[in-house]
């Protein structure tokens, strides 16, 4: 398989690429990131310079150079991850998610079209998406499956919806061997430190406050980041073309339970008095049109395709804490963006 992965240098797709890479010495796996404020080479040093991992800095809605990836690499299939992917950023600055997430994936499907259309045999087009498409639930025990009405509030998550939209319209009427899965919310190492968990991390480390979204009632549905690379990998191989798989934690926290749990175990971790970081906790003004409750029906991906998580919420996100106080250089160069300047002049 010659695999186009796109946005391999982001927080999911580091664990994507460098699983694949690993597992699939002879797949040719080509990684194409724009290696935004999000895309950090830094989160796959270790596989570098493994003869069947390939960097291509750019954008997925450059169609030129698309192309020449296609033609230079002959694509059999693409997983597809690049985004912009911050729901707050969405609210403050939509456009750009519209170009990214919509365009992009538009020229993406365009380009894979004009190379596979005359044998789609060996071929896969694989979209990542968001269990966000589904809108908000109530609280109680509702979950989305993969028939769950599209219903998307954010501007990140329409044009998540949109992209999913545009993914099976090219299954519909090119019959172009499509497949779509829509998680949870990941958590794990190389997170960028603007998402909830990443975030109170390091402001804990460094004693600031920890902003909570209104009463800290929203509920989330954790995945380890490991598990959704393990599923990515498991639908790549044996999905079938024109399904969609859901893929979720088990996990659900509000928020507030979950950030207070966060805070107990960093306490211990760092040796501070109980209590200590649960000070630190500030509400804040809400997320304008914050959606309510995310939580999955995965048995679908569980009866087909036996995938079914490893981590439990507890495991995960010890290990989780773990990797970031190992690793607090990561921390601050990100948040510095310090190798965000490094790699610009490496690859311009
Ligand atoms: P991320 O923001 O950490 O990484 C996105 C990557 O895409 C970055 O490396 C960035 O440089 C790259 N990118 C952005 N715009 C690009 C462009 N125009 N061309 C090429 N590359 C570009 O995102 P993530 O959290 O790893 O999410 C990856 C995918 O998974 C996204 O499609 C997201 O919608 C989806 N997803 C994320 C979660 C989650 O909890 N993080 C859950 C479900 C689905
Ligand atoms: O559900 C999958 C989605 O999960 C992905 O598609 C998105 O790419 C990913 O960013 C994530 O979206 P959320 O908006 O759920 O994640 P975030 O970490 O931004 O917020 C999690 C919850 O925590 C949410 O209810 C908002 C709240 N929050 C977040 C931040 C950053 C706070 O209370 N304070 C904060 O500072």
């Amino acid at each position: 398989m010659n695999i186009l992965i796109t946005g391999g240098a982001g927080f999911i797709g580091s664990h994507v690429v460098r699983r694949l890479v690993n597992k699939y010495p002879y797949d040719k796996i080509i990684n194409l990131d724009a290696l935004t404020y999000a895309g950090n080479l830094e989160n796959l040093k270790d596989i570098e310079s493994k003869s069947n991992y390939t960097f291509v800095k750019g954008d997925i809605g450059d169609e030129t150079l698309v192309d020449d990836i296609f033609k230079k690499y002959q694509i059999t299939h693409v997983v597809h991850l690049a985004a912009e992917s911050h729901v707050d950023r969405s609210i403050k600055d939509p456009l750009i998610f519209l170009k990214t997430n919509i365009l992009g994936t538009a020229n993406l499907l365009q380009v894979a079209k004009k190379h596979w259309a005359d044998d789609y045999a060996g071929k896969l087009f694989y979209h990542i998406s968001t269990d966000e498409v589904y809108g908000s639930l109530d609280m109680g025990t509702d979950l989305f499956t993969e028939e769950t009405p599209y219903d998307p509030r954010s501007p990140y998550s329409a044009s998540k919806a949109s992209s999913d939209h545009l993914v099976r319209a090219f299954y519909h009427t090119y019959h172009m061997p499509v497949v779509i899965s829509n998680c949870s919310n990941n958590y794990g190492p190389n997170h960028f430190p603007e998402k909830l968990i990443p975030l109170f991390i390091n402001n804990i480390i460094q004693k600031k406050p920890l902003p909570v979204y209104g009463k800290g009632e929203n509920v989330r549905d954790w995945l380890y980041v490991e598990d959704h690379a393990r599923a990515i990998d498991i639908i790549l191989h044996k999905g079938k073309p024109g399904e969609t798989y859901n893929i979720g934690g088990h996990n659900e926290w509000t928020n507030i339970g979950l950030v207070s749990l966060v805070c107990d175990i960093m306490d211990k971790k760092l040796g501070r008095l109980a209590g200590e970081s649960r000070n630190l906790i500030t509400y804040v003004t809400d997320r304008a049109g914050h959606d309510l409750r995310y939580a999955i029906d995965a048995s679908k991906i569980k009866n087909e395709l036996a995938w079914v998580p490893h981590e439990t919420f507890e495991t995960g996100i010890e290990k989780t804490i773990d990797w970031y106080l190992a690793n607090e250089t990561w921390l601050k160069n990100v948040t510095s963006g310090a190798y965000q300047a490094y790699y610009d002049k490496m690859y311009h």
